[in-house]
């Protein structure tokens, strides 16, 4: 019998051209496809470019009326867990995840959720707490928080030949995330 290994979908949260946020979750997907224990995705929010929230009816009825929100629902319905990519923007996350997170309801429900943030000095904390108590009302799972401190000192490179390189304190933190998310997943 084979078993069919647990999807984890890496979210990028920022959508703005020059996105430190992209070369963080590539750098992120790379390391989550060396773990056996995932098949990993990357759902990226500038591609898929959702517009504003205008659903006529609540999502948790999961009667979509626009093409885009039905096809946003397949993508995340796919996912087993997640791993959040985002930054700090005016002491918050940023409204992209928010309008995302919006979007969906069951599509989330009950799914383990690690929490990559990243800005300055307080490496996106900020952001993630306020980021918990929506999660809370999705009824997700938040499992761990690996925060990135003063994120561009770990990119590298111009243009698309951007690359993430963390020292080993958020090496660590991270690797730790995608084992915690690991043992969640593979809960019998
Ligand atoms: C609108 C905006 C607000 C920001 N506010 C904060 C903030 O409150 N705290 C912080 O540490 N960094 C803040 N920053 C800096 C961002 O963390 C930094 O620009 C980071 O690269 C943004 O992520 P991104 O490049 O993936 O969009 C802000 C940046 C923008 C564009």
């Amino acid at each position: 019998m084979t078993t069919r290994r647990p999807v984890l979908q890496i979210l990028v949260a920022s959508t703005r051209p020059g996105r430190v946020g992209e070369p963080v979750a590539r750098w992120i997907a790379g390391r989550a496809g060396e773990h056996a224990g995932f098949e990993v995705e990357v759902v990226d929010l500038a591609e898929i470019d959702l517009p504003m929230f205008a659903e006529p009816k609540h999502p948790r009825l999961g009667e979509y009326a626009l093409e885009h929100t039905r096809e946003f629902s397949a993508t995340i319905s796919r996912a087993d867990g997640f791993v959040f990519v985002f930054p700090e923007y005016n002491h918050s996350y940023n409204a992209a995840l928010k309008n995302a997170l919006d979007h969906l309801n069951r599509e989330w429900a009950g799914k383990p959720v690690g929490l990559v943030s990243y800005g300055g000095v307080a490496a996106g904390a900020r952001a993630a707490v306020a980021l918990e108590p929506v999660l809370i009302a999705l009824k997700m799972r938040p499992v761990a928080f690996a925060p990135i401190p003063f994120v561009t000192q770990f990119v590298e490179g111009t243009g698309d030949g951007r690359r993430f390189v963390p020292d080993a304190e958020v090496d660590r933190g991270i690797t730790a995330l995608l084992d915690a998310l690991s043992a969640e997943l593979s809960r019998p």
